[in-house]
């Protein structure tokens, strides 16, 4: 491995990320100049109505975006200093799952259904770890099964997914992210399908994990409340681009981007209201056809003649947060 450059304490760098799909409809600019820093240990949230590119952006970081009919063309993804899109498919390979993992969206789906609990945790293990002996691979296992807090983890080696209960499954998943020890946990929309007792248990769950062990993660989410809960910085996703960043304080004291402003005052009062979340009036723009000038603008309170014309600068309101729009500059 070679030489690392050491970046003082940000570890994942994200710089002017551009991630295409072509489509028989056109260009869709899925992920279109995104930036953002993640230091070690810190718990970065990535929110945004749905079709805004937070899947997209953190599947290129991963460099698992299908091609075709997708591409990334252009940008940095700097983890420790090193270009992970200038990387072989050979070396990208142990990046995955080794120095980042990904949790996706749906723990049930990530499971394979006819495989224990205890080949597939160790099957994690096994691609990036050499253990001298099976003996020591399920003790591996056991251990990591016992860090996600799974009970009676030796004899649940033995289960297959549909044994166990949904928040047990997605502990398992997590245990599958862990198990190698990564730098970053990618968590994308990991909790909506399980109920808000469980999800809490789960974030808390993550939470002393980062705590034991220093782990940087990125969650994606549609949940304010989690948001709150578990992030100390939020970046706001809108048709591609972040429009707003800052830590978590003062995204919900100070939010300054229109687009912002409306997310958090569309959040419901109950929290296991999940569906009716975002009803900001308006649709979210089509992204192979995006008009010139601010994308939010049609949909904006204060959109004026220029926001139609021109992409507005991104403008640092107070320190270490940022925003995107005119009526900022
Ligand atoms: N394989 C693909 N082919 C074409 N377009 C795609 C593909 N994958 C994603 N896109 C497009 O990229 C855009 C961003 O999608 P992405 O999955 O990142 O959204 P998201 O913010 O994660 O939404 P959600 O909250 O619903 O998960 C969408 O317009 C989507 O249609
Ligand atoms: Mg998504």
């Amino acid at each position: 491995m070679g030489e690392r450059t050491n970046h003082g304490d940000v570890l994942l760098r994200v710089r002017d990320l551009r991630t295409y799909f072509y489509t028989r409809w056109g260009v869709v600019k899925a992920v279109d100049g995104v930036s953002f820093d993640l230091h070690r240990g810190e718990t970065l949230g990535i929110v945004g109505e749905s079709g805004s590119g937070k899947s997209v952006t953190v599947l290129s970081i991963m460099r698992l975006i299908p091609s075709p009919p997708g591409r990334i063309v252009g940008g940095e993804v700097l983890l420790d200093g090193e270009n992970l899109l200038a990387l072989d498919e050979g070396e990208m390979q142990k990046v995955r799952g080794k120095r980042i993992a990904l949790i996706l969206q749906d723990p049930m789906t990530s499971l394979n259904p006819v495989f224990t609990i205890g080949d597939q945790v160790m099957e994690a293990i096994r691609i990036h770890q050499k253990l001298p002996s099976r003996k020591a691979l399920v003790e591996r296992a056991v251990e990591v099964l016992k860090q996600v807090r799974i009970p009676a983890a030796e004899t649940r080696l033995r289960d297959y997914p549909h044994q166990l209960s949904g928040g047990m499954r997605q502990r398992v998943v997590g245990a599958i992210g862990i198990s190698c020890q990564p730098q970053v946990l990618i968590a994308d929309e990991p909790t909506t399908s399980l109920d808000a007792t469980i999800q809490a248990q789960y974030l808390r769950l993550l939470k002393t994990i980062q705590q034991e062990t220093g782990l940087s993660i990125i969650f994606i989410t549609h949940d304010f409340g989690i948001v709150a809960k578990m992030c100390d910085t939020v970046a706001v996703m809108y048709a591609g681009r972040i429009v707003e960043k800052g830590d978590v304080r003062q995204i919900f004291n100070r939010p300054a981007h229109p687009y912002t402003q409306a997310l958090l005052a569309s959040v419901p009062k109950l929290e296991e209201d999940v569906e009716r979340l975002y009803s900001i009036p308006g649709q979210p723009p089509v992204l192979h056809d995006l008009p010139p000038g601010c994308p939010f603008a049609p949909r904006c309170a204060y959109a004026y003649d220029r926001c139609k014309v021109e992409y507005p600068p991104t403008v640092e309101v107070e320190q270490g947060h940022t925003a995107a729009c005119w009526k900022l500059v």
